[in-house]
């Protein structure tokens, strides 16, 4: 079959590679019908996360049509799902609580020394997503096995199309997480840091939990306006003081709840990211957290801190002072997607949320590694990118 392999920083190609086949008796094998590219993926591309090997198969955003399944899947051909992008056995400690993204069971054991060197314990499986998180082929592919296919993916009936359903595999509920972890009260002010596809979502998520106010924070005018077309207050952190403006927007005490939907990359000519970016060129360092170490200050005393960006190993000049002096409220975490997905279904039928407003760009899968380059370097424009195979090539 044909898929995105990925060869090295910023080298990522379509390949024929061995077709997926059932392994375990709760294996599906899904035809991709359509696959994204996230933010998280430039993670990847851009070298910044250990553990990635010449010839692993990315993406893990992604659904389309149960072709083959094992005997203990409750899935039956011909089906369409949308799958998460955690894999989890539905049975351990954390599955049980609805920590899907913490799940014991999915990361193979001879897998789990640098995550548990890393974090204290060994993180959980995702698609496509390095050896550090299982080392499992990804969905930016013509077919993809999917493992415990009787907890992850869920049903979606035929009068929704693949746009209006597809991001309910990660950014949908991250975005709603994202929110959730902000704990948002009915007159909270939130400002959310980052108008990528997760910032977005969360935007519209905090707006529909009720915040009375929404300020979004990024540099590319496109998306800040979408941003806008949300409802959100704006601002362009190249051209005003973010923290300045802040507190001139919150009555001069700090915004209620931040959320940080940029992650490990942050862009920006700050002092610390400027050596951050240095560090992580030669490898001295995994994370850039200057969006993260603003919005912490930015927030009020006892305010809140909800943190969906991506970070994957230590930080310096950390605001630890003012994370512990003002009784701050931190919550993180890769999404528990299986927890989310059911109800973010109802919605989008209903209409509260819609998802297809971000889409910029849809290519064959044959066009994926031009996908990867234009969404990384034209951010402005390209804010999400669909991958369908055997669509017609587009110039
Ligand atoms: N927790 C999870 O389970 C989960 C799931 C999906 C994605 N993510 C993470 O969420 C983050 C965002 O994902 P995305 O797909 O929206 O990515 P993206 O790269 O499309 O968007 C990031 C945005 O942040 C903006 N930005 C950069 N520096 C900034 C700064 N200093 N201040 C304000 N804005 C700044 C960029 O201009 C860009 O628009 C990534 O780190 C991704 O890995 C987490
Ligand atoms: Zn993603
Ligand atoms: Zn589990």
């Amino acid at each position: 079959m044909r898929a995105l392999t990925w060869h090295g920083t910023g080298d990522v190609r379509v390949d024929t590679v061995s077709d997926p086949e059932i392994i375990n008796p709760r294996d599906a094998i899904i035809k991709i019908t359509s696959t994204a590219i996230c933010g998280s993926d430039l993670h990847l591309y851009d070298g910044v996360i250990p553990g990635v090997k010449p010839g692993d198969v990315l993406g893990h955003e992604f659904m389309g049509e149960v072709v083959e399944t094992g005997s203990d899947s409750n899935l039956k051909k011909g089906q369409r799902v949308v799958v998460p992008f955690t894999i989890s056995c539905g049975g351990c400690f954390h599955c049980k609580q609805q920590q899907y993204s913490a799940c014991d069971n999915s990361n193979p054991v001879e897998k789990q020394d640098m995550s548990a060197t890393l974090y204290g314990q060994p993180m959980s499986a995702l698609f496509g997503y390095s050896h550090l998180t299982g080392g499992y082929s990804g969905g930016q592919a013509e077919y993809v096995r999917v493992p415990f296919s009787d907890v992850g993916p869920i049903v979606i009936p035929d009068h929704l199309e693949d746009d209006q359903v597809l991001f309910l595999s990660d950014i949908l509920p991250t975005g709603w997480m994202g929110a959730e972890n902000a704990d948002i009260q009915p007159d909270d002010t939130v400002a959310v840091w980052g108008c990528g596809p997760v910032g977005l979502f969360a935007i519209q998520s905090a707006i529909v939990m009720g915040a009375s106010k929404v300020i979004a924070i990024d540099h590319y005018p496109n998306r800040l306006a979408l941003a806008k077309q949300l409802g959100a207050q704006t601002i362009d952190f190249r051209e005003t003081d973010v923290r300045e403006a802040l507190m001139e927007m919150s009555g001069g005490i700090g915004v209620d709840a931040v959320i940080d939907a940029v992650g490990m990359e942050s862009h920006g000519f700050a002092i610390d990211n400027m050596i951050d970016i240095v560090k992580q060129k030669v490898g001295m360092g995994f994370d850039r957290a200057s969006a993260l170490k603003q919005a912490i200050l930015a927030v009020r005393f006892g305010g809140k801190v909800s943190i969906p960006g991506v970070y994957g190993g230590m930080s310096d000049k950390w605001p630890l002072g003012a994370m512990m002096e003002k009784g701050l409220q931190i919550r993180g975490g890769q999404t528990h997607v299986q927890k989310y997905t059911e109800d973010l279904l109802a919605k989008i039928e209903d209409g509260t949320l819609d998802t297809t407003f971000l889409i910029s760009h849809r290519l064959p899968l044959e066009q994926a590694a031009e996908g990867y380059k234009n969404f990384r370097e034209q951010q402005n424009e390209w804010t999400k990118v669909i991958l369908k195979p055997g669509m017609e090539n587009c110039s």
